[in-house]
């Protein structure tokens, strides 16, 4: 099948710029996929950061100005992994110079910096913007959407979903720009990690009306590198409670939760359904189907590789976190190539991530005043 080539230009050649050109590398991985995409160009001030992509081939451009790379007539398309503080400026720069672009979350620093990055989109309906966000694309997750649009779950009575790490339990580990304000906002874990845990609630249509959040700080401060101890800005830790029109959804995002390494999960709990899946097992779905009077027993069901865009693997293998990456990776190029894309599920959208940033502002709110607040 010949394929259309997107090329694209990657601003921020740190641990998420490196994962979407390995995925771009393997792209071969994906079956009939009639669209590619090729890194042309990769910019970041630390050069050093760059040199892992030339293995890409010699042909890459590197710079450290993105105004560079932006400016170059062969990049169609831009990736942008970097520090927070900056999107608001390299986001809207990206739409205006023509590109389209899938930007990292949380999609600004804080939400005058969103509503600002969604000006700039709105202004520019020719440019296909999204946000990444890739547990969607786990197997698991991807089952649990389709019963929720076929209405398996009967009255929803309660949604769970969030976002685990485990890393910053060590009080040893040196401090980083996600424990700034400066360069993470104030969210600190709900900027991090929160649109990770808002896009499939969002994408239902279960939008949060209301907030009480339980935030925490629990290391107050870090080694600088220097020898020196540097004070630690942000939250740690983030339990919020939330009303929808229907039921209550709680959210919980986690820098410090001891065991987990990258565990994200999404529960939802009905009157005729109920499902349960976790990263921790990965290829497994818990399902609990209910009759009036019926025993309650929860199905265990080993998923394999039933990914949303076909790939090479059998479909008895393990699906991953790489995986979930180029199959968000195929939902971009499918919704950019195509007039009206061919799968289902799109990455996260603008609007979702705007939705995002007003919880996560009402949420600090809530924190400061002790009240629950209108997410409006
Ligand atoms: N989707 C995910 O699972 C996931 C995981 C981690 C991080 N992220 C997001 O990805 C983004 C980057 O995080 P990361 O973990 O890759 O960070 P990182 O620190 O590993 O990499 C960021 C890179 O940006 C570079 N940079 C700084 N200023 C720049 C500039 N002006 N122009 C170009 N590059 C510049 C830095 O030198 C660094 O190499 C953040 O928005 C973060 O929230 C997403």
């Amino acid at each position: 099948m010949a394929q259309k080539t997107v090329r694209f230009g990657i601003i921020g050649a740190g641990l998420m710029g490196r994962e979407f050109a390995s995925a771009a590398a393997r792209w071969s991985h994906l079956l009939n996929q009639d669209a590619r995409p090729e890194v042309v160009s990769v910019c970041d001030p630390n050069l050093g950061a760059t040199e892992w992509f030339k293995e890409l081939g010699s042909s890459i451009q590197t710079t450290t100005d993105y105004r560079e790379l932006l400016a170059n007539p062969e990049v169609d398309a831009v990736y942008c992994a970097v520090p927070h503080q900056l999107h608001e400026e390299i986001y809207i720069a990206t739409i205006e110079a023509g590109k389209h672009l899938l930007a990292e979350k949380p999609f600004g620093i804080d939400l005058p910096a969103a509503q600002n990055i969604l000006a700039a989109v709105e202004a520019h309906p020719e440019i296909l913007v999204r946000c990444s966000s890739q547990f969607p694309f786990f197997p698991g997750v991807q089952r649990i959407v389709k019963m929720v649009k076929a209405g398996d779950f009967g009255k929803i009575i309660e949604v769970r979903a969030g976002f685990l790490h485990s890393s910053d339990l060590d009080p040893s580990k040196p401090i980083n720009w996600k424990r700034k304000i400066e360069t993470n906002g104030e969210y600190g874990c709900l900027g991090d990690l929160g649109l990770h845990v808002v896009h499939v609630p969002a994408r239902c249509g279960w939008k949060p009306k209301n907030v009480r959040a339980l935030l925490s700080k629990i290391v107050a401060e870090r080694p600088d590198g220097k020898g020196g101890m540097s004070p630690c800005e942000t939250w740690d830790n983030a339990i919020l409670a939330c009303e929808t029109d229907e039921f209550p959804i709680i959210f919980e995002t986690k820098r410090i939760a001891p065991g987990e390494t990258n565990t994200w999960y999404l529960n939802v709990y009905g009157t005729q359904n109920s499902a349960e899946f976790s990263t921790k097992n990965p290829k497994t779905l818990r399902t609990l189907p209910y009759r009036p009077g019926d025993r309650q027993a929860w199905h265990v069901e080993d998923l394999g590789y039933s990914s949303a865009y076909p790939a090479i693997t059998g479909h008895i293998f393990e699906f991953g976190f790489t995986d979930a990456i180029q199959q968000m990776w195929a939902a971009y190029l499918d919704e950019l190539v195509h007039p009206q894309m061919t799968g289902t599920f799109s990455c996260a959208t603008p609007e979702e991530a705007h939705l995002s940033h007003r919880l996560f502002t009402a949420a600090i709110e809530s924190q400061r005043t002790g009240q629950t607040i209108s997410v409006g």
